[in-house]
């Protein structure tokens, strides 16, 4: 088993009945910075990048590059460079993150269906190494802002290969009707315009990126197909000897016990079999994982409060953070798994809903969940929310962002602070024309 078939960190253990983390009580965790709290487990997160790394280490030549989307951060980038993860970026300020964190930029990949002309002007500048190169008009602008700095983007053409996944519908971005890359029909007249008139840009390779949470390997044996087929037909057709393919991001996690994702080295047998039936001459293999890699790992934990029981029988129980710390189950009906950290020994279970405190009725973090019956001040953890929680966190009803601890061998350190009540308004202003 690897471990983002795993629903919780691998150091949760029980003693005396209460949850630890990390080698610490999460209900001290909750004291001592307070709640909401993200807490990363840095075990679980090296285990996984280690996993990885095991799993293709017998392929000829592997890039992993994590999706820093799913969490970015100062610390979490450092600890995947350590482990000697590249990183793959969609904006200046994840560029700025991963370079201000020392990541050597060569090891980096700048994607994206419309990066701005700032945003390419200082991947330049910074040296990242690729650009996943998504349309016709962000070739000629690459190829123009390179130009005018004299210098040479080394690029990836991102094409669409055509896959369903059986996700969630917003995040697939592999079928042709989307918005990202060019599908089969256009890459000869990219890599000819390329060729013939844009002379800063070199290409590497081809990428692709076919969806997300994603449990089938058939997905991934359809996707390597096509792609390797795209390559070899691009050299023979247009004389080139590209060699890098990028199969993007996507493995799945386990949210619940419903959620059945492929173990890391499945998916590694899958695509290199699948390599090895086109050539013998193996392409390098970019990897883009980033849920898999940063979900498990997380814990968000709160403090219970308030709770009604509406007349239909159904119990709501509140706790102190919601959609805004995780807008997954409002966007995506994400499903989540919950936990009292404290020890609830002789306590009678009951199925609950576990709701945020945000004004809106849809800010419920877990439908139906049977758990012992929750007390005021508890201390609740929701398992999995590595991913894509903090990076698509919001202000909503103007609360602070939480702050993020990692915890290992019984250390705890804030990775991200708290936002205070200042930091909330230090971005306002009151026009001087309002102040008479
Ligand atoms: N590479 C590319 C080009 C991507 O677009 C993505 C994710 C990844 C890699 C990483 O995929 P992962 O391994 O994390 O599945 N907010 C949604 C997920 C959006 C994913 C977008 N692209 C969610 O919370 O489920």
């Amino acid at each position: 088993m690897s471990i983002n078939q795993y629903i919780k960190p691998i150091t949760a253990e029980r003693k005396d009945g209460e949850l630890y983390i990390g080698g610490i009580s999460a209900v001290e965790l909750a004291k001592k910075y307070g709640t909401p709290l993200y807490v990363i487990d840095e075990a679980t997160l090296r285990g996984i990048a280690r996993e990885y790394k095991e799993a293709f280490k017998d392929y000829k030549n592997v890039r992993m590059m994590y999706a820093s989307k799913a969490l970015c951060t100062s610390a979490v980038t450092k600890i995947l460079d350590e482990e000697g993860f590249g990183f793959d970026t969609i904006s200046a300020g994840e560029i700025y993150t991963v370079y201000k964190a020392g990541v050597k930029m060569e090891k980096v990949l700048f994607n994206g269906n419309n990066k701005t002309p700032r945003e390419i002007e200082l991947a330049l500048r910074l040296g990242v190494g690729r650009y996943s190169v998504d349309n016709f008009y962000e070739a000629e602008l690459l190829n123009k802002i390179a130009e005018e700095k004299g210098v040479k983007a080394d690029i990836l053409i991102r094409i669409t290969p055509g896959i369903e996944c059986h996700t969630h519908d917003y995040i697939q971005t592999g079928q042709i009707d989307s918005k990202f890359g060019f599908d089969l029909t256009q890459t000869d007249e990219i890599i000819t315009l390329i060729k013939n008139e844009y002379k800063n840009l070199v290409i590497r390779g081809i990428h692709a990126h076919i969806g997300s949470q994603i449990f089938e390997l058939q997905s991934y044996t359809d996707e390597v197909e096509i792609l390797i087929k795209e390559i070899m037909r691009i050299n023979e057709v247009h004389s080139l000897s590209l060699d890098e393919i990028n199969i993007g991001g996507g493995l799945g996690v386990k949210y619940t016990d419903g959620d059945n994702p492929p173990d890391v080295h499945a998916l590694a047998d899958a695509v290199a079999k699948t390599m090895k039936k086109y050539t013998s001459n193996l392409p390098t293999i970019d990897l883009e994982p980033g849920r898999s890699i940063i979900s498990t790992s997380g814990i968000t934990l709160y403090t219970a409060g308030s709770s009604k029981v509406v007349p239909n029988g159904r119990k709501y129980v509140a706790v102190d953070g919601g959609m805004a710390d995780n807008p997954r189950p409002s966007m995506y009906q994400a499903k989540y798994f919950a936990e009292i950290a404290d020890n609830t020994d002789g306590r009678e279970t009951e199925k609950i809903t576990l709701a945020g405190r945000y004004c809106e009725s849809g800010d419920i973090l877990i439908e139906e969940i049977e758990l012992p019956q929750i007390k005021a001040d508890d201390t609740i953890c929701v398992y999995n929310t590595g991913a894509y929680n903090y990076s698509m966190a919001s202000n909503y009803n103007r609360v602070e962002k939480p702050s993020m601890v990692l915890v290992n061998n019984s250390q705890s350190d804030i990775i991200v602070s708290r936002e205070s009540l200042e930091d909330l308004i230090s971005k306002d202003s009151i026009p001087s024309r309002l102040n008479k």
